[in-house]
């Protein structure tokens, strides 16, 4: 294997100084190139062609020498059995996950209409949890319909958004109207830590609203007078229901799309909340305490058997000597 490994690197070093050496010549041609009458060329900008081919060259003899240091080290993890994880998922993986993705029939909206209640590190904040949404929309077995609505043209959340450049090209439906404008009412559930329904299951043709906003609990129960006073069904999410945690506990938008949208793949609502929350909360699950209670309460148990034991031994100890 080792042999392999220092054969690969030779000839990947063979490769590169082979590169470096057709790199240099090129770059001599093009001196040369440049220095004929036909194509006269400023000193400046002959330098400044120089530069851009150096800086060219050296990012992809970096490149290639780090997805050479990649490949070694993932050969050795393997030879002394160690399974290692990605980091990310490749283009080819994330093409054959597209070819194999069945859409949901449930559908997501993002209510962005929240400008004027963020600063503009909260706007930050939000964008990349927007991100983060469709990145794992993009990864999902059974992605939802996505939409970014109230999404204005020259807003501020607009304008965080442009600082991803290509964001026009995601896979997502964004919209300057509001959902309210072209979803079917009695279609749209908002979802909302502040609500009075607990959300069981997805409803099939619903669209769930998850609000765009980064608050930091400064405005409470904001998206569910909002969807009340439109006459909007809400629903929270059963956190309560299945963890050792306050009733009303606020999610960040990713991790609240990242619940939905594991359940929509089959998952169980314990499987989902522990996945989606970090686990620096220390969080539990409330069927895990009650099965530790029970180990605790049988091993006290137990101990109360053994103490009898020993008490009737030592009694009949006694006995043996007294008689
Ligand atoms: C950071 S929260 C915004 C909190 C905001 N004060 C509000 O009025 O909803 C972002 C969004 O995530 C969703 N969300 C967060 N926690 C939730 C929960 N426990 N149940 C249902 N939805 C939740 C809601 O759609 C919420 O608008």
């Amino acid at each position: 294997m080792e042999t392999d490994i220092n054969n690969e690197i030779h000839q990947e070093c063979t490769t590169k100084e082979i590169f470096q050496k057709e790199t240099k010549q090129s770059s001599d041609d093009s001196t040369k190139d440049v220095a004929t009458p036909s194509k006269p060329l400023s000193k400046k900008q002959m330098k400044r062609m120089e530069k851009a081919k150096k800086l060219g060259v050296n990012k992809l003899i970096r490149r290639k020498r780090e997805k050479l240091q990649k490949k070694v080290k993932r050969k050795l993890a393997e030879e002394e059995g160690i399974v290692t994880e990605r980091t990310g998922i490749s283009r080819k993986e994330l093409k054959r996950m597209k070819d194999n993705q069945i859409p949901s029939d449930v559908s997501v909206a993002i209510d962005l209409s929240f400008d004027g209640f963020m600063s503009g590190k909260d706007l930050n904040s939000c964008v990349s949890q927007l991100l983060r949404v469709y990145s794992s929309n993009r990864r999902a077995i059974r992605p939802f319909p996505l939409h970014f609505t109230s999404l204005r043209k020259g807003s501020e959340m607009y304008k965080a958004m442009d600082h991803h450049e290509g964001w026009q090209n995601w896979n997502i439906i964004w919209h300057e109207e509001s959902y309210l404008d072209f979803f079917d009412k009695s279609k749209l559930i908002y979802l909302t830590s502040e609500s009075d329904n607990v959300l069981d299951s997805l409803e099939p043709g619903a669209v769930y609203v998850i609000g765009g906003l980064v608050d930091h609990n400064h405005h409470k129960n904001l998206c569910n007078e909002i969807a009340l006073k439109h006459n909007i069904r809400t629903a929270r999410l059963p956190l309560s229901e299945h963890l050792v945690i306050k009733s009303r506990t606020v999610l960040t938008i990713n991790q609240c799309f990242d619940i939905i949208l594991g359940i929509s793949e089959g998952k169980t609502w314990q499987q989902v909340l522990m996945e989606a929350l970090p686990a620096r909360k220390k969080i539990q699950l409330k069927d895990d305490v009650k099965t530790q209670t029970n180990k605790e309460k049988s091993s006290v148990e137990n101990l109360e058997k053994v103490e009898n034991i020993l008490d009737k031994n030592e009694k009949l100890n006694e006995s043996i000597k007294n008689t």
